[in-house]
């Protein structure tokens, strides 16, 4: 039997080299030994002010862009969170069996909420029991996302463990699996803060569909220092995320990379990461547009993932009705 991974973005936003990086890329890498569920979250989309239209319209993006970036639909099962409704029964389960404690705990909500916590939707708090639930239903043994999941991950083991203990073993207990190199892409225009789908700002993020004078411009403006030689040095975050980003994408060693640019300036480096972005997104553009001239393709795709994932769902709603007596 092969392993089961889950993974999955929310459509809140353009998909940036971040998602690229920390997310889809790793998704890739065993697409042929393992068994692959991708999916795109949109009910995670809706714990914030959203425009349904720019919903509907960035789900079909994501899903294409998944296709684009490699995700075989032949190789693979990617689906819409929305179209099996099991994922918001399972989350309801879960949140009953979830100490408020432990939510309270999440770095993510207590980032984004601030001063905000009395107006925010509740949907916000008790959005890590939901992607428990997408992750725990098809029972999947790794979840390969960024550093900025791990966190939620780790929740989701601890709900399917006291799950298991009070009802009896349904659920498999799943790991995080985080890349060595580019789990936290922080923003070109801020170093100091994670790369973002929702953060504004023109030159923040690089979008995978970006054209490349766009691509050009954020780069180059990226922000740095003031300082000489270009070394992995944790304590200039500007340079050490333009390597972190050049060394994910070449797949160079550190000191390869610091040879390389041994005597040369940031300049130097800003203008070979923009060829070294600009090729490895150009495929996926052209692939994108290739995908998007027929729009049937994706719905086929989206309703052949859905039956062929309907059995394992199925089961484990089976069991977990069963388990806490809803007979
Ligand atoms: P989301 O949509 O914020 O991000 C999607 C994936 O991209 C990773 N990521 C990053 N990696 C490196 N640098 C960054 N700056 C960066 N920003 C984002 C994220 O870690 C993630 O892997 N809650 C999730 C979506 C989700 C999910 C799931 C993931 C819902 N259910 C079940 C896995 C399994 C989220 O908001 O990701």
């Amino acid at each position: 039997m092969k392993k089961r991974v889950f993974s999955g973005i929310q459509p809140s936003g353009h998909i940036h080299i971040g998602n690229y990086i920390g997310a889809v890329r790793n998704w890739l890498v065993n697409l042929e030994d393992r068994d692959n569920i991708f999916c795109v979250v949109d009910q995670h989309a809706i714990t914030v002010p959203y425009d349904p239209e720019a919903l509907h319209s960035g789900t079909r993006e994501a899903v294409a862009l998944y296709i684009a970036c490699g995700l075989d639909p032949q190789k693979c099962r990617l689906f819409v969170q929305s179209h099996i409704p099991e994922h918001t029964e399972l989350a309801w389960l879960l949140t009953c069996i979830t100490p408020m404690g432990w939510l309270e705990r999440m770095t993510q909500f207590k980032d984004r909420v601030g001063a905000r916590r009395e107006r925010v939707g509740t949907g916000l708090f008790v959005y890590p029991t939901l992607m428990a639930a997408d992750i725990l239903l098809y029972q999947a043994h790794e979840v390969p996302v960024g550093d900025d999941q791990k966190q939620h991950v780790e929740l989701t083991r601890d709900i399917a463990e006291r799950f298991n203990r009070q009802f009896g073993e349904v659920f498999t207990v799943p790991e995080p699996v985080i890349p060595q190199v580019g789990a936290r892409i922080m923003g070109l225009d801020d170093p100091t803060a994670k790369m973002s789908k929702s953060t504004e700002g023109q030159y923040h993020s690089v979008g995978l569909l970006d054209d490349p004078d766009k691509v050009r411009k954020t780069i180059m403006r990226a922000v740095t220092d003031s300082q000489q030689g270009i070394v992995f040095d944790p304590q200039r975050p500007g340079l050490f995320n333009l390597l972190t980003i050049y060394q994910a994408l070449t797949g160079q060693e550190n000191a390869e990379i610091e040879t390389h640019f041994a005597g040369k300036g940031y300049g130097d480096l800003k203008k070979e990461l923009v060829e070294v972005v600009i090729a490895e997104i150009e495929p996926i553009q052209a692939r994108y547009r290739e995908l998007t001239a027929d729009p049937a393709y994706i719905d086929e795709v989206l309703a052949e993932s859905v039956e062929k994932l309907r059995p394992i769902v199925d089961a484990t709603m089976d069991g977990v009705r069963r388990a806490m007596g809803h007979r």
